[in-house]
């Protein structure tokens, strides 16, 4: 019989699935083709920078999930996770947990800088957004080492935030990725302590 404790909550909105799936497609894509194909590159790139803008807005503005303020919590909160998540005793979280909400903000402040190196450096040439300004003067050296090493530093940070999304899925028995297509995730509301915080 079903448990009929078990319901379906409407996690994630359609901007965010749409803005998450995006941001995968369009950083890898950049990632990949990166200066075989500068016109992609580049495009994929603006896209990525566009859809972070909308993601900060979001947050701000956004369905309760959504908002920095259900998952961005203290530096102690993210170390008392982690060390219970080691002995198994962690709470569940419906939205992101607290590891994983500092992940999301490493994520963005990574994207944020690998893209606006990108612009800065696409200006060196005299190009793109910022072409016509002071930064066509400067010499694109530093500029190239930054850019790529925060586009590696982002994809590295991908690993993890995979790993966690694997551990949180295997710990609570729920699969975080069709969640992330669906928007649903299945709660149990008699054990989950805030479960009607936001339904
Ligand atoms: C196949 C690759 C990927 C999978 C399977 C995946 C999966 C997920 C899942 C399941 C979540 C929700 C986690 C939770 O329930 O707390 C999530 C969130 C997130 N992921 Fe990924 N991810 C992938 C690639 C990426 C990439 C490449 C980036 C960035 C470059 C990224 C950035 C994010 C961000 C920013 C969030 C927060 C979503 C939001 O609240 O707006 N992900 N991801």
């Amino acid at each position: 019989m079903e448990n009929p404790n078990l319901t379906n909550i409407k996690v994630w909105d359609p901007l965010v699935r749409i803005f998450h799936w995006s941001l995968a497609f369009f950083f890898f894509l950049a990632y990949i083709v990166e200066d075989d194909l500068i016109g992609v590159h580049t495009y994929a790139g603006y896209t990525v920078a566009l859809l972070v803008s909308f993601r900060l807005i979001w947050g701000f503005i956004g369905t309760p999930y959504a908002r920095f303020s259900d998952f961005v919590t203290s530096f102690k909160a993210v170390k008392t996770y982690l060390s219970q998540l080691f002995v198994g005793k962690t709470k569940h979280y419906i939205g992101h947990n607290p590891a994983g909400g500092l992940m999301i903000i490493a994520l963005l402040t990574s994207l944020i800088i690998t893209t606006f190196t990108g612009m800065f450096l696409f200006a060196t040439e005299g190009h793109g957004p910022f072409g016509g300004t002071f930064l066509s003067q400067l010499s694109e050296g530093p500029l190239e080492d930054i850019h790529e090493f925060f586009a590696n530093f982002t994809v590295f940070m991908v690993v993890i935030h995979l790993s966690g999304v694997i551990v949180s899925s295997l710990l609570y028995k729920e699969n975080l990725v069709k969640s992330m297509v669906t928007g649903k995730k299945l709660i149990n509301v008699k054990t989950e302590e805030n479960a009607d915080e936001n339904i």
